[in-house]
């Protein structure tokens, strides 16, 4: 089995394996952020570049470095192979232009959109990004589209990574939208807005980094932080089940696939991904539905586990409630 190094750390592992699934393998900082790859999704990555690396050594047969910072999530490990993510500043400082693109076209509008504490791209901006923009020239614009009555798509928020459109390909089994034209003017459509009305299309929402697709049952209903997450399951015979719902009290605002570490949809059983039913995420909004779990353990730095450490330690205030919001603001 192949042996590579990543920013001092070695491990062991089997052909064939990326330097980004082998950085995920050790955890922790070493891993390099990814915006378009995902484990559950064939083909998926190779778009962004957000998980760029730098191969100081090549392998043990041939130790020269990599001339330039490879994509991690599309190059295979080579035994004795060397790399740097966190360890070299001029990676992340290349990093930085790759987040600085990113962000040409994506509007700062985190304050009214639902993806707001669970963004991918907030998350990475915050740590690889600068606080301004060198970009002078028009951003691009679209018009918010309906694809069918569950989803919106805002085209400005897209950064192009190809997810959905894979569980398109993947999940559901039949496509109707895609990316079309080419550079700056290529957006994801549906062509004449056909509805995407499959039984598993809503799992494209929970692919998207960003905030370009989104939930129309639960749009505006509250910022996430303020809800609480359960892990819940129900018997269906569509799908695995087994979810995440938000509450607000008893009543259930959003449900979601469960997610790991990575962001990526958790294993239901025997290794297969746990893609939940349009049914389960967009019908069941009943308490009296589901079996609940207890609460789910939020395992990214997120605004959402800041309010569980709050609720734990019962500091958590209720935000219909300015008197004790005053309160606590004192204290
Ligand atoms: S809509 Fe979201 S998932 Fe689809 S390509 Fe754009 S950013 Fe990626
Ligand atoms: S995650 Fe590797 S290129 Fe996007």
């Amino acid at each position: 089995m192949p042996k590579v190094t990543i920013d001092g750390h070695t491990i062991e592992v089997p052909e064939g394996t990326t330097i980004l699934q082998a950085a995920r393998m050790i955890g922790g900082d070493v891993t390099p952020p990814a915006m378009c790859y995902y484990s559950k999704l064939k083909t998926s990555g190779g778009y962004c570049r957000t998980c760029i690396v730098k191969v100081t050594k090549g392998s043990e047969k041939d130790p020269r470095p990599m001339p330039k910072p490879v994509a991690s999530c599309r190059t295979t490990v080579m035994d004795g192979m060397e790399v740097q993510n966190n360890s070299a500043p001029d990676l992340l400082e290349a990093r930085k232009g790759v987040v600085e693109f990113l962000l040409i076209n994506h509007p700062l509008d985190c304050p009214i959109c639902d993806q707001a504490g669970e963004c991918h791209l907030q998350d990475l901006s915050y740590e690889n990004g600068l606080s301004t923009s060198r970009y002078e020239f028009k951003r691009r614009e679209f018009e918010k589209i309906d694809i069918g009555d569950k989803i919106k798509l805002h085209m400005t928020r897209c950064i192009l990574c190809y997810r959905c459109v894979k569980v398109a390909d993947q999940v559901c089994d039949t496509r109707v939208h895609g990316v079309i034209n080419r550079g700056d003017v290529a957006e994801i459509s549906t062509y004449i807005e056909k509805a995407v009305d499959h039984d598993f299309s809503g799992n494209m929402i929970d692919v998207c980094p960003v905030g370009a697709l989104t939930d129309r049952t639960f749009r505006f209903k509250s910022r996430v932080w303020f809800t609480r997450p359960m892990d819940a399951h129900r018997d269906c015979k569509t799908c695995c089940g087994r979810v995440v719902l938000y509450m607000s009290g008893n009543e259930v605002l959003r449900v979601s696939a469960r997610k790991d570490q990575w962001g990526e949809v958790e294993d239901a059983s025997e290794g297969r991904a746990g893609w939940i039913c349009n049914e389960c995420r967009f019908e069941k909004k009943e308490l009296k539905d589901w079996t609940v779990e207890g609460p789910r353990n939020i395992d990214r730095h997120s605004v959402i586990s800041q309010n569980q450490y709050l609720e734990k330690k019962n500091l958590r205030i209720d935000v219909s409630n300015q008197k004790q919001i005053e309160e606590k603001a004192h204290n």
